[in-house]
């Protein structure tokens, strides 16, 4: 067997561990087993990248890292906390993970800052949810506005942004909740590829200064090549692959979507667009 390709069995979390899952299975209510006993350890600073047809399990693995799907066996610990099954330790882990979503679920008659704000609300709890935000939770705010390249739209309504740029405050309000986790699932797919190559570029400059821990679903796997330390490929509801992007062969990519067309799998391929990846400077969306 190719060492890449390792079959998992529950072992104790490693010392530099942000997250672990144990044995962890997730079946639906439909009886539909969406992910099949994966025990993974999630290390601090790593820019992890969940790959796999549409189906394979990526988001339930992502959903369940921050408790919003129950395992049905196994466990999801968090280090430092314990088992997310504990509701005190889920609503301490929630508020030290930040999650970007691809329909970035901003309140589009708000502004910039006011949804950035509301990443702050994991902070607050009981009466003081109904305070104003102090001074220095909007000067942070601003800062993190800035850090995503937005400062001169904070005041714009979020419906008045392009996808990209809404996507950018997604990011922002995430990272203002100073989580040490990060989870993204399908944070680019709604964007066109060099949109989506600096939104990637950002999210990665931002976790690699800040030693921040990611987890993000992919469908491309050539960004998922070009940003990840360690992918992670699922397929219907297994690990088949997990190792660093070196190590992933155009034989594993083949196996990851052998359910798509061949057309799909060459899309997904590097070879297909080099060009634009080279073409590109940072700048705003
Ligand atoms: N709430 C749910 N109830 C029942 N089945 C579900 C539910 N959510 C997901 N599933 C099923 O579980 C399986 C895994 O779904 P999941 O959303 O994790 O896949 P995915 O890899 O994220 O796919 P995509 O790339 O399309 O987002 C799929 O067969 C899906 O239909
Ligand atoms: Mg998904």
């Amino acid at each position: 067997m190719n060492p890449a390709i390792t079959p998992f069995n529950s072992h104790p979390m490693a010392t530099d561990s942000v997250i672990c899952t144990a044995d962890l299975e997730v079946t639906y209510k439909n009886n539909l087993k969406a992910l099949k006993s994966t025990s993974i350890d999630i290390t601090q600073g790593s820019f992890v990248v969940l790959l796999g047809t549409s189906g394979a399990g990526k988001s339930t693995l992502l959903r369940a890292l921050n408790g919003l799907v129950q395992p049905t066996a196994g466990s999801v610990t968090a280090a430092g906390l314990g088992d997310l099954a504990d509701p005190s330790t889920l609503q301490r882990h929630r508020r030290q993970t930040g999650m970007i979503f691809q329909q970035h679920h901003l309140i589009g008659r708000l502004s910039v800052l006011n949804n950035v704000l509301l990443g702050r609300m994991g902070h607050h709890s009981g009466w003081r949810m109904f305070c104003p935000w102090t001074r220095s939770e909007k000067e942070q705010a601003l800062a993190v506005i800035d850090r995503v390249g937005l400062l001169e739209r904070a005041l714009a309504r979020a419906d008045q942004l392009s996808g990209g740029q809404q996507q950018r405050v997604g990011m922002a309000r995430a990272l203002i909740q100073e989580p040490r986790l990060l989870l993204a699932d399908e944070p680019i797919a709604s964007l066109d590829p060099n949109t989506s190559l600096r939104l990637l570029q950002l999210l990665h400059d931002i976790c690699k200064s800040d030693g921040l821990t990611a987890v993000i679903s992919l469908h491309q796997v050539d960004f998922a090549r070009q940003f990840a330390d360690r992918i992670i490929g699922l397929k219907q509801g297994a690990v088949v692959f997990d190792g660093p992007p070196q190590a992933l062969s155009e034989r594993h990519v083949k196996e990851l979507y052998q359910h798509h067309t061949s057309a799909e799998a060459s899309a997904a391929s590097t070879e297909q667009h080099p060009a634009y990846l080279q073409q590109l400077s940072p700048i705003e969306v």
